[in-house]
């Protein structure tokens, strides 16, 4: 008898809860004003019935510090910049539940060119 098997996640968000020590010159996503950001998210998954679906994951600095809170979500290398709790919310709306990423909070393609090709 086959075993039927475990669905994927639809979306994977990695936020990043880096948080730099103070008198440290380089910014970073979590600071005293940001560090709730975690919780809203995961209490915004919670509430609205897709923690599990979604995952959302801690990650160290993501490497674009200077446009931080940052949160990535995947599919898609959607990073997202300059969170607030506002924001956050209306992304799960649009993006998670809507799927239609949420253009005007995307970080500029200044700072997120294209992939990478590691194929040789
Ligand atoms: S501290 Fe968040 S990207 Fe570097």
């Amino acid at each position: 008898m086959e075993m039927p098997s475990i669905p994927q996640p639809t979306f994977y968000i990695f936020k990043c809860e880096q948080s730099s020590p103070p008198g440290m010159p380089k910014p970073s996503c979590v600071n005293e004003n940001t560090r709730d950001l975690f919780n809203h998210t995961a209490q915004s998954l919670m509430k609205t019935g897709v923690m599990g679906p979604v995952q959302i994951v801690r990650t160290s600095c993501l490497g674009r510090c200077q446009m931080g809170p940052l949160m990535l979500v995947e599919p898609g290398h959607f990073m997202y910049s300059s969170l607030t709790k506002e924001k956050i919310d209306r992304i799960i709306d649009e993006h998670i539940l809507g799927g239609k990423p949420v253009e005007e909070y995307l970080i500029p393609s200044t700072f997120w060119g294209d992939p990478i090709n590691l194929v040789k």
